[in-house]
Formats: structure tokens, sequence, C-alpha cells
């Protein structure tokens, strides 16, 4: 009697376990999904995502693994971080990523060459502290794209060589930077050709930020159309998509690729992610009254602008040849602290726990 009951309640238990564990219908089919968005978009373009070493172990690695087939380096191989001092690189961060990419058979986009933040100190100084002339900047240029470009030979198959040279103001032409004050506009096209001559096989791209916004399309237009014109080794346009739900509208974003592309040049999106927020400081602040929450509406905002801009990828698969995101989930994105610290930002396709988002379904069930 006591042992039939106990069977009796064994198999009861078990039934109700059972049940309580079945996935439900629509979940079961996602979370069987084993395949990434890499491969969704096999015959499309590589899928990106910008890293820091610490991405490289855990539940983060096992991301990167099933989703993406290209990586970047975050801050690694930028020139402050890579070369804090005239005769020392530090390389390990940077090694550690392209072992990884290569271990993994991932493709490696090289970031960044020449930019006009995360400098090092010593860069545009002397032993005095006086100002560099531009025969000794561009020398120390030269020294550092040829060293790491050739450290990555044969590794990386395309390089960010020139961020962001164009200013911010409409009104201007090229940004007031040092490398501009010290060189004038030469600095850029030595740059690629340092590059080109340290590894004519890598891809050299042009990078930069709201390549989308009218007035600083056509600015972005004109440098690399000077730079063909002179026959500076240039091969493509980076488009950084550092977007958000209330910008690029569809129009401006397919009248900028098909602008770029009209150079014969190849695109790649460098950096995407979608900001809940807009991008201006004075208009991201939070108000006393608003939470830290991607809330439904947020949320679906940002769907309809991902499921947009992906339909537009698509459709110009033979311009865009690769799409890359900056930062692998919502766990973790530099807009938490920019352009103001202290708001969280969910911009990507996995949220904090590493799970897709409702946005991430979107971009991958397209009709193949
Ligand atoms: C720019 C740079 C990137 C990165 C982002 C912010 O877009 O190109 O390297 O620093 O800013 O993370």
């Amino acid at each position: 009697m006591n042992l039939i009951f106990r069977v009796i309640m064994f198999s009861f238990l078990g039934a109700l376990m059972f049940a309580s564990c079945k996935p439900r219908k629509g979940h079961a089919v996602k979370e069987a999904d084993q395949k990434g968005m890499k491969d969704h978009y096999r015959s499309y373009f590589p899928v990106g995502v910008a890293v820091g070493p610490q991405s490289l172990k855990g539940d983060e690695a096992v991301l990167i693994k099933q989703h993406f087939n290209s990586i970047t380096a975050e801050n690694a191989m930028k020139m402050g971080p890579i070369h804090p001092q005239e005769n020392r690189y530090f390389w390990r961060d940077a090694d550690s990523i392209v072992s990884f990419a290569e271990k993994n058979g991932l493709k490696i986009r090289g970031h960044n060459l020449l930019w006009h933040e995360q400098t090092p100190d010593w860069l545009f100084k002397d032993g005095s502290g006086n100002q560099v002339s531009k025969e000794v900047l561009l020398l120390r240029l030269k020294d550092h794209i040829t060293s790491v470009v050739k450290r990555y030979k044969g590794k990386i198959y395309a390089w960010d060589v020139v961020n962001e040279a164009i200013d911010d103001s409409p009104q201007n032409y090229l940004r007031n930077s040092e490398w501009y004050r010290i060189c004038g506009d030469e600095f850029i096209s030595k740059a690629f050709q340092y590059a080109h001559e340290a590894d004519p096989e890598a891809l050299l791209f042009y990078n930069d930020y709201n390549t989308e916004r009218p007035e600083k399309r056509e600015r972005i237009y004109r440098l690399l159309k000077e730079l063909l014109n002179a026959k500076v080794p240039v091969h493509g346009v980076g488009l950084q998509a550092h977007w958000s739900i209330y910008e690029p509208t569809e129009q401006d974003l397919r009248a900028a690729i098909e602008k770029y592309s009209s150079l014969g040049l190849q695109l790649h999106i460098t950096e995407l992610d979608m900001s809940v927020y807009p991008w201006e400081k004075d208009r991201r602040e939070k108000r006393p009254d608003e939470a830290d929450s991607l809330s439904p509406e947020l949320e679906q905002k940002q769907i309809a602008q991902y499921s947009m801009v992906f339909k537009v990828f698509r459709e110009y698969k033979k311009n865009i040849t690769s799409v890359t995101f900056w930062n692998v989930s919502d766990r973790y994105t530099w807009l938490d602290s920019y352009p103001v610290a202290g708001r969280k930002n969910y911009p990507l396709l996995f949220d904090i726990n590493l799970k897709p988002k409702k946005a991430y379904w979107e971009v991958v069930n397209f009709k193949k």
C-alpha cells in the first residue's frame, strides 16, 4: 500500500514538473533556434560586434560565437591605448581580440589608426612640451600606422584609417583638431598612404557619424571625392550608425547609401546601436519624472526602427558589405554614460541577461 502510494505520487509529481518545464509553443521555436544572426545574414553581409578583452570569456563569449562572424576592438587598437609612449606599444588587449577571432573564425575590422580623441599624451608635443612640427607629426603617424598595420597584416582585412575628420558645424568643413592645426588637411591622405604601404591588401575606410544627415553627408561626400580624385587609396566609407529611435529616416538613409555608393566605394555599417533617447545631450538628460527602464512604447519604436534599417541594409547588400554592432548587449553600452552619465540606455538586440529582444526576432525573421 505504502509503495503503491509512493509510485503514484512520484508519477504525479513527475508529470507536473514536465508540464511546467515544457516551453510554450512560440517560445519553444525561438529557443530551439540555434542559428545566430550571422547565419540568418549569411548571404547578405558579415555581422560584427565591438568588444573589449573582458567580453571574450563566459556567457558573452558564447553569445559572440553564436551570433557574430566579425569583430572590432572597441578601444584596444586606438592610438592612446595601443601606443601609450613614443617608444612603447601595449599589444596585449589587441592581441587577445585578434587571437580570439582567429581561433573562432571571425573576420577582423581594425579600428582605428587616426582620430582626434583617445590620442596618447606624447603625440603632439616634443620633450620640452612644445607643439611638434608638421614633419615630426607625420613621421610619428607613419611609424604608428606602419607598426600597427604590419603587426596584424593578413589578419585584419579592413581598417578604419581616419575617424571623424569632418567638423560638427555645417559652417565648417574639416574639424579643427590638433591634427588639422599642425598638418592642414594633408594628414588625411598621408594616413591612407601609410596604411596602404604597410598592407596593400587591406581595405581602407574613412569612418564617421551622422553620415545620413544631409548637410554632413554632403561634406563627407566632398572629402571622399577629393581623396579619390587625388588617387588616395581609400576603398570604403564607414557609417558609424550611432542611431536612435528618432533618426535616421528611411529616406535619409537611402539617400546616403546611394550618394556614397555612387563613388564606387563599399559601405560598412561600423558602430550600430539604436539609442532609445535623442542623440543631442540637451535632449537626453533625464527629467525627474522619467524612469530608467525600456517602456513598451520606446521598445515598439526601437523594433520599428531596427526593422526599417535592416530592410534597407538587405536591399543594398551589393553596397553594404559589413554590419557591426557597437557592444554585445544592453548589459553594457557606452551610451549608459554618453553624452550624459547616469541614464541607462537599451540600444542593442540582446537584453541585460543576454537574451534576444523582440527587436532581434524582427531583424532575423525576414523572407529569405
Ligand atoms: C566613436 C568612435 C568609437 C567609439 C565611439 C564611442 O564613434 O569611433 O571608437 O569610441 O565613438 O564608444
